[in-house]
């Protein structure tokens, strides 16, 4: 079997400047990942032709023979489903923008520090499937009734500048969410760009977001436009935004109230035009009556709220998901397509999902590189799905409301399933430990889908 499941991500980097080039090599390298580097877009595009693989590639905008521009769009219509982020040393702001309109993740400021690129390079890699241009790969998929009225709040939302606050935990895809909102809102041409600012320390969070002027500290050694200007016209999102700190939670609200701010190491007031839309995995109110976070800030961001539910209160959603992350690996590799076996069908509808939609995303993408025939076993999914079994399955009742008839399914396929296996496969035993009839037993089964082997290997 091939265990080669912690494959390590393969990043390409062009820039014409060899010590940026080695130093970005370094970083990343230390950091586990692979990468290639190119001096000049040429080279760069044909490496890109010749090796297939990349997950990421990093482009300086300015490069001796073609422009990072030109290698964005290349690289848009042959590799679409490569993220690509810039770096932008002597570029203006509206070649910046026109990156980002263009399709780029992401962008970085030279000089840089290493932190920064890691953020972004880990953002980039880990959500780049949601933040691949083309809206076919940012599809939202759902079936639940829940997420259709998530859905059905954030269509009637999007058209308005509202701010929006997008609840949920982690990994339910509230950065998703907030693409979406922005895709179909009036500034979908305009950029949307995405901080996170849980992963920053808060002067250089400062400095991302409200940008600084050159010698404002140490290492200034360039002016840094910062992200409230760059995504003038268009959306910012702030992630994680309950873990900012008080002095940032003054300086957002600011901008909120006036539209004003100041960029690092100046007494320049500025104006941005830029639609907020905040994230977080915390209960804000909780950290309000601890005095952890601003009221008057909550209010402001909280103008509209989207919760986005835990996948364990949407087991509607679980099996459409999984379809969706088995065919996208499939459409990613030259394979023979392989299908989900209904004994794993069964395990992930009775897993809690504490890592939620990201968690079911991982698991597939292990799945399919274990999985050595057509179909994904119980085998293939990491090893705490399957003792999940053994617990009783979730019953929650939320806020969010319950579909009744699939959690009976549920819980009636989990004492089934335990049954089955208690009686090592002996379905007149099990059937008498249910207290069922053989053959409704069989019934049974057969229409919950699950494998006529169960218990038996
Ligand atoms: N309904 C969905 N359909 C398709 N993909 C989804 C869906 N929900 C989440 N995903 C995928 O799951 C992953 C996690 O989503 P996302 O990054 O938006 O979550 P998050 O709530 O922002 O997580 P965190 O709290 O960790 O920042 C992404 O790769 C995203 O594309
Ligand atoms: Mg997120």
């Amino acid at each position: 079997m091939n265990n080669n499941n912690t494959k390590k991500n393969r990043i390409l980097v062009i820039d014409d400047e060899e010590h940026i080039l080695s130093l970005l090599k370094e970083t990343l390298e230390l950091s586990g990942y692979l990468c290639d580097t190119a001096l000049c877009g040429q080279e760069g595009l044909r490496m890109l032709r010749n090796k297939s693989g990349y997950d990421l590639l990093i482009t300086d905008i300015q490069l001796p023979d073609i422009s990072g521009l030109e290698i964005l769009e290349i690289s848009g219509k042959k590799y679409p489903f490569l993220p690509v982020i810039v770096i932008t040393g002597f570029a203006t702001i509206e070649s910046t923008k026109k990156a980002l309109r263009m399709g780029a993740m992401d962008y970085i400021p030279k000089p840089f520090t290493t932190g920064t690129v890691l953020s972004a390079v880990h953002n980039a890699i880990h959500a780049s499937f949601s933040r691949i241009r083309g809206r076919r790969f940012r599809k939202i998929v759902f079936r639940s009734r829940i997420m259709e009225q998530v859905m059905e709040l954030v269509s009637k939302i999007a058209k308005t500048d509202s701010t929006i606050l997008v609840t949920g935990e982690s990994g339910t895809g509230k950065e998703l969410i907030a693409r979406a909102i922005h895709s179909n809102s009036l500034r979908s041409t305009q950029p949307f760009i995405s901080v996170n600012s849980g992963a920053l320390p808060e002067g250089l969070l400062e400095s991302e977001l409200f940008g600084h002027v050159k010698g404002a500290f140490t290492g200034a050694t360039a002016t840094n436009h910062g992200r409230f200007r760059v995504a003038d016209g268009g959306t910012l999102f702030l992630d994680e935004v309950g873990n900012m700190s008080p002095t940032m939670q003054v300086k957002l609200l600011r901008v909120l109230q006036d539209g004003e701010f100041s960029p690092v190491g100046s007494s320049d007031v500025l104006t941005t035009d830029v639609r907020l839309i905040t994230a977080t995995n915390i209960n804000l109110e909780e950290a309000m009556s601890k005095n952890e976070f601003r009221e008057d800030l909550y209010y402001r961001l909280n103008v509209i709220e989207v919760h986005v539910p835990p996948l364990r209160h949407r087991t509607d959603d679980i099996l459409p998901l999984a379809e969706h992350f088995l065919s996208r690996q499939m459409g990613l590799e030259e394979r023979d397509s392989c299908v989900l076996s209904s004994s794993s069908a069964s395990i992930l509808l009775s897993y809690r999902w504490p890592g939620n939609v990201r968690e079911l995303e991982n698991a597939m993408e292990r799945a399919w590189i274990l999985c050595e025939n057509n179909a994904i076993l119980p085998e293939d999914l990491p090893g705490r799905m399957l003792s999940s079994l053994d617990e009783p399955p979730n019953i929650f009742p939320s806020g969010d409301g319950i579909r009744l008839d699939s959690l009976l399914e549920n819980i009636e396929k989990h004492y089934i399933i335990n049954a089955l296996k208690q009686s090592k496969g002996n379905r007149t035993l099990a059937a008498r430990l249910l207290g069922l009839k053989r053959t409704t037993l069989l019934a049974r089964v057969n229409s919950l889908g699950i494998a006529k082997d169960t218990g038996r290997n």
